[in-house]
């Protein structure tokens, strides 16, 4: 049975730091509010490169990681719902950006924070099924254009960053051990923002804003609840057990909903990785960033057994077992 290895990974994030102390000079919030609600105490803001040009730099590092040249590249798939242009696809401008070759496909998965393993289970499914050899699966996004900078609320909770991986179609048991994708439309008021193009001139409807909109306590309760159920799912279907989980990397958005999941699970603080401390929440980057970061610091050895975890705007949820 082929499949999905995880071959490489690769992160990038922009060089501005966004304290919440900066923030404080902002909106009327707190340093205190921020790290005891959230755990975020800072985050990356984009200056000048866009959603796709930070994919390209996490999918360049990612290649060079798992030694993989662009010219082999099959498919790339990005999670964004950030993309530079309505059109052409993010994963396009990668293609480009990186030099992947002419006629490799390349399309982008909206499923904003479970972008990424969105993205993972459709390039999961393209190597198991034959379909492809080798694919590079970028999480990015770049909510700083997204979010209402006067909106205490929300403005403290997200950053910008993209992180990837390269699969490889391989025999034996390591790799994406199961992956799966959930949604349920009738939320979406909870978590969105409206369509960046210009409103027709037919259009009855008065347009929306185009900022990012969150109702945080409703989010924040299907959150602990869709993260829980979406970790069994993957476990049942494995057989894994708690103590077969070498770490579990979750979508990274508040420290209160990894450590009420964490608590569920009963799994111990040192099988959970987290950095959003540093990062907020990068929506689609978040999981791929953190990956790569764990991959750096030596948490992650051959054979581990890494659980992802993610939820957002749709509603979405996602999951995914691996053997590194
Ligand atoms: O990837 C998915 C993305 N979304 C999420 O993960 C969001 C999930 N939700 C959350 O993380 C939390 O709901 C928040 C962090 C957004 C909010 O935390 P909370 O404990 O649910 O606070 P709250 O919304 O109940 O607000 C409590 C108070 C309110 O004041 P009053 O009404 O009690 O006087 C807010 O106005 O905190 C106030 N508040 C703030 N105060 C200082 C809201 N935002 C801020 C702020 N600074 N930035």
């Amino acid at each position: 049975m082929v499949k999905a290895r995880l071959v490489g990974t690769g992160s990038f994030v922009p060089k501005k730091v966004l304290t919440n102390l900066d923030l404080e000079k902002m909106v009327e919030t707190s340093d205190a509010w921020i790290s005891a609600r959230t755990g975020i105490r800072e985050r990356r803001i984009a200056t000048k490169d866009s959603t796709s040009e930070m994919a390209a730099k996490a999918g360049k590092a990612a290649l060079k990681a798992a030694g993989v040249a662009p010219k082999d590249i099959d498919l790339i798939v990005v999670g964004t719902v950030t993309p530079d242009m309505t059109f052409p696809s993010s994963a396009c401008f990668v293609q480009s950006h990186l030099g992947v070759r002419s006629g490799a496909a390349a399309f982008d998965v909206s499923a904003a924070c479970s972008g990424f393993l969105y993205a993972l289970d459709v390039a999961n499914k393209y190597i198991t099924s034959g379909a492809a050899r080798k694919a590079l699966v970028i999480g990015a996004d770049r909510f700083s254009r997204l979010v209402d900078w006067n909106d205490r609320a929300t403005c403290v909770l997200f950053g910008d960053g993209a992180g990837a991986v390269v699969l490889s179609a391989e025999k034996g048991g390591h790799g994406v051990l199961s992956c799966r994708v959930h949604s349920d439309g009738k939320h979406w008021e909870m978590l969105y923002a409206d369509s960046p193009c210009p409103p027709s001139p037919f259009e009855s409807r008065a347009p929306r804003s185009p900022y990012l909109k969150m109702n945080g306590n409703e989010t924040f309760k299907l959150a602990v609840r869709t993260m829980g159920s979406a970790i069994n799912e993957v476990m049942e279907e494995t057989g894994l057990k708690p103590e077969d989980i070498s770490l579990l990397i979750p979508h990274q958005a508040n420290l209160r909903i990894i450590n009420a999941a964490r608590e569920r699970l009963k799994l111990p603080e040192d099988k959970v990785f987290t950095n959003l401390d540093k990062y907020g929440n990068t929506s689609a980057g978040s999981i791929p960033i953190a990956l790569d970061e764990a991959v750096r610091l030596g948490r992650v050895k051959n054979n581990d057994i890494i659980l992802f975890v993610s939820f957002g705007g749709g509603l979405t949820w996602a999951s995914a077992a691996v053997r590194w």
